[in-house]
């Protein structure tokens, strides 16, 4: 095998760099030898009520603890907001871009502190208190921001739900966490077509009797259903309510947010992160990760429904005092170019997305970047699944025109902010690789019976310490916690991922070694999509895997028997498909679905998903061992019958 190429740090870059290799190396050492020192330090880029004279406590055996700058108070909405203010009060804190490219809307630190203490007057006056939850269902607008930091100011936890996720999930979502309040719009707009936010929410609230208050912003202006008493226009509410609200004092373990993901069994968990270390960890990535430096424009392409959105949308970004660029609409609307013309129109200078947007946009061709000079940026970004070198090479080449270091950014909901990832002043880049440790973070990778592995390897990834960013708990479920993350491999938290890691030390994310699967950077547990599935009248039984796909990087493949006596039919094909999508959300949308007379079971009963998973990948001639298969003969009809054939 050719060694891959690697791709030195551009001199330009390394003229300017803030953290050279050599200064990467220190400081890492330092973080490794001597976390409470170099973690208690970091913690002052934050402003501290109360100063914290305790760094780090973490035990990651037994019953599992994890806390950061414990007896530290702050406020949040503060470091993102208030403490801007002297310097910043006019500079640009949201550059949001409209779903329309005529659209667009610059929001001031002094214009959003406005707004977010109005909004946190009208949450008070709904009766949300220190430690409520709050659920937040919105499009991408400016508002979805404040609502998460209006829910910081006073100390409420907020929940963000993905505006992609259908009744049925935010059913599941809202009913969790116990949710009073629901923050959303009339209608979302994504490229030229509209969500309808309001009306999912409605449909959702029949089954939670405990939400009381519905606070709307008007998007679109289209007719919305009203439920007197409970719904209320947030212009109206906000702009009846109070301009002064004092921030809530909270302690740096108290609850910042929930966000539900997907795990490789039973319902999405609620990932717990607390105030401090969340926060610390957030603002340090951010500013070292994209080498942000003052008045520049950055933009994250993601959605604040997922985690991306959270920590380098609002949180980082804003705790840095940058110009944050928010995007309503989609990469193809309304054509292929639209990324560049937004570069281009707003001087982005630091360009955050997905390799399968990428993959997406290098079907289009170089014709669509080329209409736009891309000439403001300088640093690329790319997260949420592994990066094929092909489009990291494009991303390369075509966008960045060999001047703009990537950063491959391998994280996860769970860790709150960048684990692994090149630093653009530190870092030669080999494409398709994460490269190496941030600060503070050990990988290591071990075998199936949890052996260390050292040097070139490749395995399981966990990590052996704690960082700040590390979630804390599963909202209500702390056995879930340590079962799913602490119990497979003892003392080390495991990722779900697999990770090679080559003669230089270098990390590459191989993809998840569980039941969990990533369709274009959307999470999804296979079981969730087949608890869908079985939900259905006329579905005995189902059994779901990724497969490879050239834009979506997994597609989602269905086995699906059916209860005896109904017809493989197209249109009842079709109909699960749908059914899906109404259960979940358009997101867990199946690519296949295969007609299953039986699933491959070994004589206990257990699926055998390996051998689904080959079939699907169209890799039937290396099905390895079947003989311990209850009933061989199963594999024959689904292999005959299999639907990929690419
Ligand atoms: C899973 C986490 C991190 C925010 C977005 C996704 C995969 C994420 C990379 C990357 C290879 C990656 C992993 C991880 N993943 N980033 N740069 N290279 N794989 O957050 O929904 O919690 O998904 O996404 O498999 O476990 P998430």
């Amino acid at each position: 095998m050719s060694s891959p190429s690697v791709i030195p740090v551009p001199p330009a870059v390394a003229a300017h760099a803030r953290i050279d290799e050599a200064r990467y190396k220190a400081m890492y050492e330092r973080s490794i030898r001597d976390p409470e020192g170099f973690w208690a330090e970091q913690g002052r880029r934050l402003n501290w009520i109360r100063p914290y004279t305790q760094v780090k406590d973490v035990d990651y055996t037994g019953d599992v603890r994890i806390r950061w700058f414990h007896d530290g108070t702050l406020n949040a909405c503060w470091n993102c907001v208030d403490r801007h203010l002297p310097a910043r009060a006019g500079q640009t804190a949201i550059l949001w871009e409209g779903d329309d490219p005529a659209e667009d809307r610059h929001v001031t630190y002094g214009e959003m502190h406005e707004a977010i203490c109005r909004l946190a007057n009208v949450l008070k006056a709904r009766g949300v208190k220190k430690g409520d939850r709050v659920t937040i269902y919105m499009p991408m607008i400016p508002e979805a921001a404040y609502a998460m930091l209006a829910c910081a100011r006073i100390g409420a936890v907020h929940s963000v739900v993905f505006g992609g996720f259908s009744p049925e999930s935010l059913i599941g979502r809202i009913q969790d966490c116990d949710s009073a309040v629901v923050i959303t719009a009339d209608e979302g707009l994504r490229g030229g077509r509209k969500v309808p936010l309001k009306a999912n929410v409605d449909a959702a609230l029949e089954h939670c009797p405990a939400v009381h208050s519905v606070i709307v912003v008007r998007r679109t202006g289209g007719k919305v259903g009203w439920a007197e008493g409970r719904d209320v226009w947030y212009h109206e509410a906000t702009a009846a309510a109070s301009r002064d609200c004092p921030v809530e004092e909270m302690s740096a373990e108290d609850p910042l947010f929930i966000l539900y993901t997907s795990g490789s069994t039973g319902k999405p968990k609620g990932v717990l992160h607390t105030t401090g270390g969340y926060l610390v960890f957030a603002s340090m990535t951010h500013e070292a990760v994209f080498d942000y430096r003052d008045g520049e424009i950055y933009w994250c392409t993601a959605d604040v429904g997922w985690v991306t959105g959270h920590s380098y949308i609002v949180y980082g970004p804003l705790a840095n005092g940058a110009t944050t660029l928010m995007f309503e609409g989609v990469p193809n609307y309304p054509d292929a170019s639209r990324f560049w013309q937004v570069v281009d129109k707003h001087k982005v200078n630091i360009f955050y997305t997905a390799p399968t947007a990428i993959r997406a946009l290098m079907r289009e061709g170089e014709a669509p970047v080329k209409k736009a000079s891309r000439q403001s940026l300088r640093l690329l970004g790319s997260v949420g699944e592994p990066i094929n070198p092909e489009a990291w090479l494009w991303y390369w080449n075509v966008v960045g025109e060999g001047r703009c270091p990537i950063v491959d950014t391998w994280w996860q909901t769970e860790t709150g902010g960048i684990l692994i990832t090149p630093l653009p002043g530190a870092t030669a880049l080999k494409p398709g690789s994460a490269t190496l440790p941030f600060f503070g973070v050990r990988p290591v990778i071990v075998d199936n019976e949890g052996n260390h592995l050292e040097g070139a390897t490749e395995g399981n990834l966990c990590l052996a310490d704690s960082w700040p960013g590390q979630m804390r708990t599963v909202y209500g479920d702390h056995k879930r916690f340590v079962e799913t993350y602490f119990s497979t491999f003892k003392g080390m938290y495991f990722t779900g991922d697999g990770a090679r890691r080559d003669e230089d030390g270098y990390y590459w994310i191989t993809g998840r070694v569980d039941d969990v699967i990533n369709v274009a950077g959307h999470r999804l547990g296979t079981a969730e999509i087949e608890s869908a599935l079985v939900a259905h009248p006329k579905v005995a039984e189902a059994a779901v895997v990724g497969y490879p796909h050239d834009i979506k990087g997994q597609g989602i493949y269905a086995y699906v028997t059916l209860v005896a006596g109904e017809a493989t039919t197209e249109e009842l094909r079709r109909e699960l498909v749908q059914w899906v999508r109404k259960e979940i959300g358009p997101i867990a949308t199946p690519d296949l679905i295969q007609w299953a007379p039986g699933l491959p079971k070994t004589r206990s009963g257990k699926i055998m998903r390996r051998i689904l998973r080959k079939i699907a990948a169209n890799e039937h001639g290396q099905l390895g061992d079947t003989s311990t298969l209850a009933d061989p003969g199963v594999v024959d009809d689904l292999v005959g019958n299999r639907m990929n054939r690419a």
